[in-house]
């Protein structure tokens, strides 16, 4: 075993379910909870795509796991262009012949008072999380569709349930999410096709750093109203995705999943 990271290795949730033959695409996972969730499949027995704009970190994490013998490829994309995701699939289906999972992770925020708020970066968040989610979505389905199945798991936000001040376009594209997440649901019920939505509270990654450099105290005012009273683990994001995209939630479709540390029980 060359992984070198002791928190995943002896994350429990890897010995329960088993994704053995499973190709799962995960996006944005060169960081955060990427990262996490596409080492987690891998761990787990899936053969994963990893996805995002910035190939360097994608090779170090495939490089780091086909060492250990886990089959992994390296893409640079950005998903919210139509002709990346068409050739990222591509890419994909060249190497692995299928794609089983697919995991819409990578995401983006901006904070900013609705009358202060940049147009551009509206546009920036919302093509990003919202439409590239839309296209991933359409262009791995026709895929899972050829195939027979598959599961689509898509990550939402508590902010796309509660409404967020300073958050109009994250809030609007994670609320976005969850109505992409049902609709395909439903739309795809019968041909075998699962798309379920994981609803993160907030967890320590970049895009937390990024929300505390635009908004001093954001951290301290997030955790005075997180009922757990911190912020989540890495870690604790991976189970759910690995029962998600096992055959074991083959009775699950169009779900919402919070893992918030109670924040969306208030
Ligand atoms: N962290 C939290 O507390 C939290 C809470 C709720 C929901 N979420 C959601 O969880 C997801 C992951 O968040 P995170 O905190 O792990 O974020 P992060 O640390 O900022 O990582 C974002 C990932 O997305 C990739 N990415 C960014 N823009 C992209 C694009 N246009 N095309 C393809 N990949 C792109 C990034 O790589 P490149 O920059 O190289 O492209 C990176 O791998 C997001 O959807 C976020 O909204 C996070």
């Amino acid at each position: 075993m060359h992984i070198t990271n002791e928190r995943i290795m002896t994350n429990p949730a890897l010995k329960i379910f088993s994704l053995d033959g499973k190709v799962a695409l995960i996006t944005g996972a060169s960081r955060g909870l990427g990262k996490e969730i596409a080492t987690g499949l891998a761990l787990s027995g899936a053969s994963v795509v990893l996805v995002g704009r910035t190939l360097k970190p994608l090779q170090d994490l495939a490089e780091e796991l086909i060492a250990s013998g886990y089959p992994a490829l390296a893409v640079s994309a950005d998903v919210s262009q139509s002709q990346d995701v068409q050739s990222t699939v591509k890419a994909a289906i060249q190497r692995f012949g299928k794609i089983d999972v697919l995991v819409n992770n990578a995401g983006t925020t901006w904070r900013s008072s609705i009358v202060d708020f940049d147009e551009a970066q509206y546009d920036r968040v919302v093509n990003l999380n919202m439409k590239g989610v839309f296209l991933c979505t359409k262009y791995v389905g026709i895929e899972m569709l050829k195939n027979g199945g598959g599961s689509i798991i898509n990550v939402g936000s508590g902010a796309g349930q509660n409404g967020m001040a300073n958050s109009i376009a994250y809030c609007a594209s994670k609320g976005g999410v969850v109505m992409l997440t049902k609709a395909a649901a439903i739309e795809w019920v019968q041909q075998g096709i699962r798309v379920n939505a994981i609803m993160p509270g907030t967890f320590k990654t970049s895009l937390l750093e990024e929300c505390m450099v635009q908004e001093p105290g954001y951290a301290e005012m997030i955790i005075r109203n997180l009922p757990i009273g911190r912020f989540g683990e890495l870690e604790e994001i991976v189970g759910i995705c690995i029962y998600l995209a096992s055959d074991n939630s083959t009775f699950m479709t169009g779900g919402l999943i919070f893992i918030d540390g109670g924040a969306n029980a208030r």
